[in-house]
């Protein structure tokens, strides 16, 4: 008998975003805004088609190359090219991280709900998981008393996604500075992972948690604020020391970027104000778009508005399981929504409204009888 493959806890929110996303007439499961193409992003920066097709397609530098290191350093104060490490998607990014922190009878404290690709990685490495809740009650900030009570001696890591995801909340710089002293005090490196920064609607770029101590490990990406997640690639902003540890893992993963992103995500840094300025054209266009049509569905939903990312989490009112919600609204109207169970939050639907203006109308429209049918159960 052939041995039997390890047990696994499964990314059940990727493995139903990769299903499906494809397949759907409409994907409302995305928390980005829709993606510049190739000859979009050359034309914003000012390049021909030549940037591309003269590179040759050999090895990229494995950390990415110095002129993209140099250009996301200067995003975080007194980082360096040498603190920088690229990587394919801040997927990657989180997962070298983990593979360096995380191990048996390690204890990691994540702040939920949360994009739970730390949670299973911590289970799968047999790290114990305390989670530290965002509250509804108060607008998606933790209660003080949790961050004491968590963030307690014995603690390895503590996991922030900031801004949030799937609350598109940015935690107050009240929490933030409570969480970055108990972490300090308890000796816990501070992983932050900041994708969605830039993605802000108003405008105001959520600061770095880079610095906040000297074990703090920062990840970023083009997925989100830069509407690119198809050129993969993010980043880790680490001490030195800290990033010759990454790289180790990173060259078991994918060795490094290609040479033809590695140059296109630099021409996406050199344009980032311009292309932060449209996931935000977007954002605003679509949100009023979203709530009013909340608004007018069904009197149960609570929601509170998002200050970052193209998402929505929104609490419904009826006793029906959010993977039934959200299958229903797949296989009957060809729409694909994120369940709230996938956040291990119950009686929620995430809603992705980055898409093009009509086809979200669209989709709203369809989904309507869909949600209302399977409320009715
Ligand atoms: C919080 C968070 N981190 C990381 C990722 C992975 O993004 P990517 O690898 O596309 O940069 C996502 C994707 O949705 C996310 O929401």
């Amino acid at each position: 008998m052939s041995p039997q493959l390890q047990p696994f806890v499964p990314f059940d929110l990727e493995r139903w975003q990769s299903t499906w996303e494809h397949r759907v007439r409409f994907n409302l499961s995305e928390s980005g805004v829709h993606a510049l193409t190739v000859a979009e992003l050359l034309a914003l920066a000012g390049e021909g088609p030549a940037t591309i097709q003269d590179l040759p397609l050999g090895y990229g530098q494995s950390d990415g190359s110095v002129e993209l290191r140099r250009a996301i350093a200067a995003l975080y104060p007194g980082a360096e090219a040498e603190h920088v490490t690229v990587t394919i998607g801040s997927a990657e990014a989180n997962f070298v991280v983990c593979w360096a922190l995380f191990g048996a009878g390690r204890r990691a404290v994540i702040v939920a709900p949360t994009y739970m690709q730390m949670w299973g990685l911590a289970e799968n490495a047999g790290t114990a998981v305390a989670p530290l809740w965002l509250r509804a009650e108060r607008g998606w900030e933790p209660d003080p008393d949790d961050i004491s009570r968590t963030i307690a001696t014995g603690t390895d890591v503590v996991i922030v996604t900031d801004p949030n995801n799937p609350t598109g909340h940015v935690l107050s710089p009240e929490a933030r500075a409570f969480i970055v002293a108990r972490a300090r005090a308890v000796g816990a490196w501070l992983v932050v992972d900041e994708v969605f920064q830039g993605a802000e609607r108003a405008g105001r770029a959520t600061p770095t948690w880079w610095g906040a101590t000297d074990r703090t490990i920062v990840v970023g990406g083009l997925s989100k604020a830069y509407g690119l997640p198809g050129l993969r690639i993010g980043w880790i902003v680490s001490p030195p020391d800290v990033k010759r540890a990454l790289l180790e893992r990173h060259d078991y993963t994918v060795i490094g970027p290609g040479p033809l992103t590695d140059r296109l995500a630099l021409l996406a840094i050199q344009q980032r104000t311009p292309l932060h300025a449209r996931t935000r054209t977007i954002l605003n266009a679509n949100y009023p778009v979203l709530a009013d049509w909340l608004t007018d569905l069904d009197d149960g939903l609570a929601w509170r508005e998002p200050e970052c990312g193209a998402i929505c989490f929104v609490r419904y009112d009826h006793p029906v399981p959010s993977l039934d919600v959200v299958e229903r609204a797949r296989a009957e109207r060809d729409v694909l929504l994120v369940p709230g169970d996938y956040f291990g939050m119950p009686g929620h639907l995430r809603f992705g409204y980055g898409g093009r203006t009509d086809d979200l109308h669209r989709a709203l429209h369809v989904l309507t009888p869909a949600l209302r049918e399977s409320w009715r159960v």
